[in-house]
């Protein structure tokens, strides 16, 4: 019992302990501008890991590091919703062995940040297709769910078996099921009535879309919610991504100025 408040004592004190820069930069980005949802497509786990003469899987523990230092960077920011691409529906294709590993990192994140989520008020859930996901997965998104479902502050979401083509088709045969009952008068359906039906109902769009690892392009993520959403794209690879440069991508998204087709 001791050593456990003995541990978490410690997590608490390494994790708000921000280096004095990071604590003025913090204090000056508050002042501007904050996006109230940051969507983040995380690359490069795989050319980090290589370039390292090590096998992919260590990128995507290294990567799973980074989602615990950005998940501290926004939530300390005071944006409400973060979303995270984890396994889009075209990761299947990878070697069973990258897949099996991607399958359990949602088990480990639980095991070892639900006590700091917690405690930061986040709630956590997921955008994406529940069918074919491992049992044991769907298990630990649940216990993400069940152990932050009381909280009210950041909502971070893990995309995961996420693909915005067939969450928009999906989304079209839901509509349409709902009209054929009834429920849904079809000249009803407009964009927020569409809105309803995708994944990410619960969440604003997205203000700013960031995308490690120098590639420029969307990759079939949100393609509907990121209609208006500022792009920032880096050439690091996602376990290198810092605090700080997610702090510069903030910084640029405060000097955008954002029009949405009028003057
Ligand atoms: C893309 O890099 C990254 C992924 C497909 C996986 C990202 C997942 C994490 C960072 C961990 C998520 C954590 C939880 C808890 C779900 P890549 O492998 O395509 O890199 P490459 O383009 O260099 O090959």
């Amino acid at each position: 019992m001791i050593e456990r408040l003995k541990s978490w004592l410690v997590g608490y004190q390494k994790e708000k302990s921000l280096k004095p820069a990071d604590e003025e930069r913090l204090e000056l980005l508050k002042k501007g501008p904050i996006p109230r949802h940051v969507a983040i497509i995380m690359d490069g786990n795989g050319r980090w890991a290589q370039k390292r003469g090590m096998p992919r899987i260590a990128g995507h523990r290294a990567g799973m590091k980074t989602v615990r230092h950005i998940t501290r960077a926004a939530d300390d920011l005071g944006i409400e919703a973060l979303t995270l691409y984890s396994f889009s529906t075209e990761n299947w294709k990878r070697p069973q062995d990258e897949v099996n590993y991607l399958m359990g990192l949602p088990e480990e994140f639980l095991r070892t940040d639900l006590d700091e989520l917690v405690r930061r008020n986040i709630r956590v859930g997921m955008v994406g297709r529940e069918e074919e996901l491992p049992e044991h997965t769907l298990r630990a998104i649940e216990g993400f769910k069940a152990g932050t479902e009381g909280n009210t502050g950041m909502m971070l979401s893990f995309a995961l078996n996420y693909g915005a083509r067939s969450e928009m088709i999906q989304a079209v045969k839901w509509i349409i099921d709902d009209v054929e009952s009834g429920k849904v008068d079809k000249g009803e359906v407009d964009e927020g009535l569409f809105d309803q039906y995708l994944y990410t109902s619960n969440l604003p769009d997205p203000d700013l879309m960031i995308r490690t690892s120098g590639e420029v392009r969307i990759s079939n993520f949100m393609l509907w919610q990121l209609a208006y959403s500022e792009l920032w794209f880096t050439d690091g690879l996602w376990p290198d991504f810092s605090r700080e440069l997610f702090y510069k991508a903030i910084e640029d998204f405060q000097r955008r100025s954002r029009r949405y087709g009028a003057v």
